[in-house]
């Protein structure tokens, strides 16, 4: 407030030593005092009510002995108190001196008082030669205790160093100009837009403290992965263990074709249906912001065509077969192939990958934009470009879905795909039960199953140690050439693939019996804290 009603009638403070704090009648000249003042000045800088320069100077501060000699009188103006005048009164001897004034003052100050001529010998004693003397080191003391330095100069400040009365110290003081917030009232700013000041108006007269973009902020007491990633992290370590790589799956919008054509899901079937899967809208649903500034296509109606001559392959088995197949033998949209959708399932960036790894089969030269194959990969390589390969993802696919307990339109899928010459189903199930085996998981079952994109298909079933039964965990099978033949690989290639959720494992995991609770705004985060790791 003294600093703020200053500005206020002078405009300006120049030095901060001159500044009376009230109460006390000297300026505040002390370094303790300008701390002090660099303490409030520092609070009122972060509201902008003042600005201020700091000015560096030499200060001395009293060390014990400094402080004594400033309330007490000089060792040797203490030994001239003691004595009698001369010719009144009986000398006294030294060693009564030191009785009186105690060894150490009687030493030092008998000197330095003698060679200021204020006392003399008489006899045996001492007595004072002075009437009245000037203590100028306690006088000189009293000065830098207030003020940090002395008028006289630095040779005196230098003696007294000497005789260790005081001490050097950096000291500060300041000059101040009012902010640009500047006001007499000290009044806090607000910190906070309440619902109160909303509703009573108040927000229009309240001053607001600004954000400090700087500030680090509090720091977080810990952290916990939730269910769904500590599962993901586990089975994402068995992958990279067996020597897998992980695909790309950011592509939540995929075409029909990727999704469902590629992967010789004929075109009438029901899983393509507006039922099961959700389709995009085109232009309608993204801002006009988004499509002018970002791109022109950031919200295209339809997908691009892929390249040609495997698009005409991929039509053409479905519509007349080809590679030993009849075929679907119905009529071919091309509207259908272009259809943009949430993908319902990562086979759909398999299938893109697949037909990448594909690429030098085809011809098409693309040395290592495929996706890595391992050690052994580059060895088997033969004349037709063919490399092996094992990948995997975990991601999130979505199905136009009734939700309920243990279902969401979104979930996430495990998937792996191994690509190599001559594998068989003994190979997948082979696979199949080392995955599990590392999950904890002993025992496996396999049953037959229909999948437009495989044959022979599988569900796998787990034999589970905490629910004590038989559960169904996944489906896999061997890609039909139907699939593989179009992208180019050579008939002796085979590629199996699985897909398992990563929702159903977790909620067993955890004891989990509503989806609800492991995913969405009535998620636990008690829960999420107190899982432990997932070894099943
Ligand atoms: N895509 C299948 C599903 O969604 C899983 C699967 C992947 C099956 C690969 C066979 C091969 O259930």
């Amino acid at each position: 407030q003294l600093i703020l009603d200053t500005l206020d009638a002078h405009s300006t403070i120049s030095d901060t030593r001159s500044l009376v704090i009230p109460g006390q009648s000297e300026p505040a000249t002390s370094q303790d005092a300008q701390i002090a003042i660099l303490g409030a000045l520092n609070s009122l800088l972060s509201r902008d009510m003042v600005k201020f320069e700091t000015h560096e100077i030499v200060s001395h501060v009293l060390t014990p002995e400094g402080s004594q000699i400033a309330v007490e009188g000089s060792h040797e103006a203490r030994v001239w108190s003691a004595l009698p005048a001369k010719g009144q009164g009986a000398p006294v001897t030294p060693a009564q001196l030191m009785k009186q004034v105690g060894d150490e003052t009687a030493k030092v100050g008998q000197g330095r008082a003698f060679k200021n001529k204020w006392i003399g010998k008489e006899g045996d004693g001492l007595v004072k030669l002075a009437p009245t003397i000037k203590d100028s080191t306690q006088i000189d003391l009293l000065e830098i205790q207030s003020s940090g330095t002395l008028k006289s100069g630095e040779k005196d400040l230098a003696d007294l160093r000497k005789r260790k009365l005081i001490l050097q110290r950096k000291g500060q003081w300041f000059t101040v100009q009012k902010g640009t917030e500047f006001s007499t009232s000290t009044a806090k700013p607000e910190t906070d837009l309440t619902v109160e000041m909303l509703t009573s108006g108040a927000w229009k007269t309240s001053t607001f403290k600004k954000y400090n973009f700087e500030a680090e902020g509090a720091p977080t007491e810990g952290g916990s992965l939730h269910q769904l990633l500590k599962v993901r992290e586990e089975m994402r370590n068995i992958f990279l263990e067996m020597g897998f790589a992980e695909m790309p799956t950011a592509s939540y919008i995929e075409s029909g074709f990727w999704c469902f054509d590629a992967l010789f899901v004929p075109q009438q079937h029901p899983a393509r249906d507006l039922q099961d899967t959700f389709y995009i809208s085109g232009k309608h649903s993204l801002s006009p912001y988004l499509i002018e500034t970002h791109c022109e296509n950031a919200d295209p109606p339809h997908s691009l065509d892929p390249e040609p001559e495997y698009y005409k392959r991929v039509s053409t088995v479905h519509e007349h077969g080809g590679y030993g197949s009849t075929g679907y033998r119905a009529p071919w949209s091309h509207e259908e192939t272009t259809k943009l959708l949430l993908r319902t399932h990562t086979t759909a960036s398999s299938a893109h990958m697949l037909y990448k790894l594909a690429a030098k089969c085809r011809g098409e030269d693309v040395e290592d934009d495929r996706p890595a194959a391992g050690k052994e990969g580059g060895e088997k390589e033969k004349h037709d470009g063919f490399r092996p390969a094992k990948l995997f993802s975990i991601d999130r696919v979505f199905r136009n879905e009734t939700m309920d307990a243990t279902h969401l339109a979104e979930f996430h899928q495990v998937e792996g795909v191994v690509a190599d010459r001559g594998l068989t189903l003994a190979d997948l199930i082979g696979f199949m039960k080392v995955f599990f085996a590392k999950m904890g998981i002993k025992q496996v079952r396999f049953k037959p199953a229909y999948n437009p994109y495989t044959e022979p298909s599988l569900e796998i079933y787990a034999f589970h140690p905490i629910l004590k039964k038989w559960v169904e965990m996944g489906n896999s099978g061997m890609f039909r050439p139907e699939m593989l033949e179009p992208m180019g690989f050579p008939k002796d290639v085979r590629v199996h693939g699985w897909g398992i959720g990563l929702e159903r494992p977790t909620m067993i995991r955890y004891e989990i019996t509503n989806i609800r609770t492991l995913v969405g705004h009535k998620t636990s985060i008690e829960g999420i804290e107190n899982s432990p790791a997932p070894m099943f």
